[in-house]
């Protein structure tokens, strides 16, 4: 073997691995399959009636799940209108749909505070918060970001900083559009 093609080969050697390596960089980032980061997953949480959720009991309903707080002055509020928009455009459709307000201010967000919120929005939306740990799981779980604000308001005043995301999720629990683009893929 020549020195120039024992270069060549090493040369090539490198590269191939080169490109491997920026592959896994590339699949770990996304999460795994298809490159899409995976999103949702079980939680235990409670309503605002005070009655323990969780993920299994919607199953065979669609989703749509928001993440938010009840003080929220627009950010919120804006949201869950659109989500409620779009959920009376559905028609009869819409029954099968369960919208969903998950709190990220579970200190402030007490049952009974989202008693009084959620029915403001749409008759069957579900209001759930949970303990400071069971609130920190479903967030990760959904990679929602959230925390208090650094703003000029304080005290009990305080604003919360957070992700604005409405999550539809297929009957089985997982994040439709992950699924639509498994499908074209
Ligand atoms: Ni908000």
């Amino acid at each position: 073997m020549t020195d120039r093609k024992l270069t060549m080969i090493v040369g090539i050697f490198f590269a191939v691995a080169a490109l491997a390596a920026i592959v896994a960089v590339y699949a770990w980032r996304g999460g795994g399959a298809g490159g899409i980061a995976s999103i949702g997953g079980p939680f235990a949480l409670v309503d605002q009636d005070g009655r323990g959720r969780t993920d299994a009991d919607f199953r065979g309903r669609y989703t749509m799940i928001y993440f938010g707080y009840t003080f929220c002055p627009d950010v919120c509020p804006t949201a869950l209108s659109d989500m409620i928009v779009a959920l009376d455009e559905l028609g009869p459709l819409a029954a099968r749909v369960q919208p969903i307000f998950i709190t990220i201010d579970p200190a402030r967000d007490t049952v009974e505070k989202l008693k009084t919120y959620v029915p403001n929005f749409h008759p069957r939306l579900i209001g759930l918060s949970g303990s400071e740990a069971q609130i920190t799981a479903v967030a990760k779980a959904y990679r929602v970001y959230y925390a208090k604000s650094e703003g000029p308001k304080a005290g009990a005043d305080y604003l919360m900083d957070h992700s604005s995301v409405i999550y539809l999720m297929d009957p089985g629990g997982r994040y439709l559009t992950q699924r639509l683009r498994d499908l074209i893929s």
